[in-house]
């Protein structure tokens, strides 16, 4: 495996933070921090921020992301926002399986494969989420759960559209929680995910694909988890909230 057949990504999964002007004005900050990055640089926002964040990133590097995608085309769903009007409002990427998703809003393995399914069908990236809750980790499973998490939402994926898709490692206890896995933990799950994909895939499939790591991943932390072979990037909550912190694990993400 070798890492340098793979560029970073790092991506801000903002949650339910922010409003349209200051979205504009975070987005303004973060533009000149993160210009010269040598990875690739996203903002997963609110739907109802998804037109100021495309228009305040217009010209720069930051991509935008949305959240969650509905798995339908459009009908009787009142709330959802599909993966197609979400493509004709300038997203590129989405965030499909996230922990708090499946934990607060009933997302299952099923689901989350739909969702991705939908997200790929239209041509958009996807940043699949994956990852243990503690009791899981405690009982030893965290291979099982993870291994079958993926399986599940890959299902029917071509190796193709695989080039679309990147998974992020999330331990559920690790997010939001300050409580950061070790590089080690880190570096041992991502490992597992890729050789998954080589076990589904192929070898050339899995030296590409990346696999990000997230949870409680801030400017202090971000060198050495990183630095880990198998860890390309990170899905960063609270700390994409600051132009700083989020510009300073681009950066370590850029070495
Ligand atoms: P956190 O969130 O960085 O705030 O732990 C990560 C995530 O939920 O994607």
């Amino acid at each position: 495996m070798n890492k340098s057949l793979r560029k970073a990504v790092i991506a801000g999964n903002w949650k339910m933070n922010k409003t349209p002007a200051e979205t504009t004005a975070l987005i303004n900050e973060m533009k000149p921090l993160v210009a010269d990055a040598d990875c690739d640089v996203v903002l997963c926002v609110p739907y109802v921020d998804i037109f100021a964040a495309v228009e305040a990133a217009k010209g720069s590097n930051i991509k935008i992301g949305a959240e969650n995608c509905h798995w339908a085309a459009s009908g009787a769903f009142t709330g959802e926002v599909s993966a197609e009007m979400l493509k004709a409002c300038g997203v590129e990427y989405v965030i499909t399986g996230h922990s708090e998703r499946r934990t607060y809003f009933g997302d299952t393995d099923v689901t989350v494969h739909d969702r991705t399914r939908a997200a790929l069908d239209n041509g958009l990236n996807v940043i699949l989420c994956v990852g243990e809750y503690l009791e899981q980790r405690e009982q030893n499973i965290t291979m099982e759960v993870v291994r079958s998490q993926v399986k599940i939402a890959l299902a029917g994926v071509s190796e193709e559209e695989l080039g679309k898709v990147i998974i992020a490692y999330e331990p559920v206890w690790a997010i939001g929680t300050g409580k950061t896995a070790t590089a080690d933990q880190a570096e041992e799950v991502c490992k597992a995910i890729r050789d998954l994909i080589c076990e589904l895939y192929s070898k050339e499939a899995a030296d590409k694909f990346v696999v990000q790591y997230g949870g409680s991943m801030n400017a202090k932390n971000a060198d050495e988890l990183v630095d880990k072979e198998d860890v390309d990037g990170g899905l960063i909550g609270g700390a994409s909230l600051k132009a700083p912190d989020f510009a300073a694990i681009v950066k370590a993400a850029s070495k």
